[in-house]
């Protein structure tokens, strides 16, 4: 089996609404458990920033069944490699909500306050997560 990481941005949709998030983590937890897929998903005002890990097959899936999500647009993919380990193997999905603490991290990742995943290298935005995963719920 070949376990795979795969990182992509999108951004919130017309279609995204309050709480949606909420139900998102669900299914998500569900269903990736079910698929032995972890990972991370960190979410602000504007956009969605997802690592997911797994076998091939089954990351392929969930990115599948993502990207007909029509409550984000923009998908962008970022990362995509075949890894040794897993970094999120105690999450089906750690949720890193958008908040003030997180500045400092985000400034050490970002060229800016402002975190824009779209113009960050695919491996810094896969150390950023890192960074947070201490935060993750
Ligand atoms: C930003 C974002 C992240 C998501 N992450 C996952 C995920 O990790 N795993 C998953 O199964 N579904 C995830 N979803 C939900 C899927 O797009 C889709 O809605 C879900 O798989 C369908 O579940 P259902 O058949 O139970 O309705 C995500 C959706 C969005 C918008």
């Amino acid at each position: 089996m070949y376990l795979v990481r795969l990182i992509y941005v999108s951004q919130l949709s017309e279609q995204f609404r309050p709480g949606d998030v909420e139900h998102i983590l669900q299914s998500a937890r569900s269903k990736n458990s079910a698929l032995h897929v972890t990972g991370a998903l960190f979410f602000n005002p504007a956009f969605f920033l997802q690592c997911l890990e797994g076998s091939r097959e089954a990351v392929n899936q969930t990115y599948q069944q993502i990207l007909k999500d029509p409550r984000h647009n923009h998908i962008l993919q970022l990362q995509y490699q075949e890894i040794a380990r897993r970094d999120f193997s105690e999450w089906s999905m750690g949720y890193v909500p958008d908040s003030a603490r997180l500045a400092p991290v985000i400034k050490a990742y970002s060229r800016s306050d402002m975190l824009d995943p779209y113009t960050m290298s695919g491996e810094s935005c896969y150390q950023l997560l890192l960074a947070l995963k201490g935060l993750m719920a």
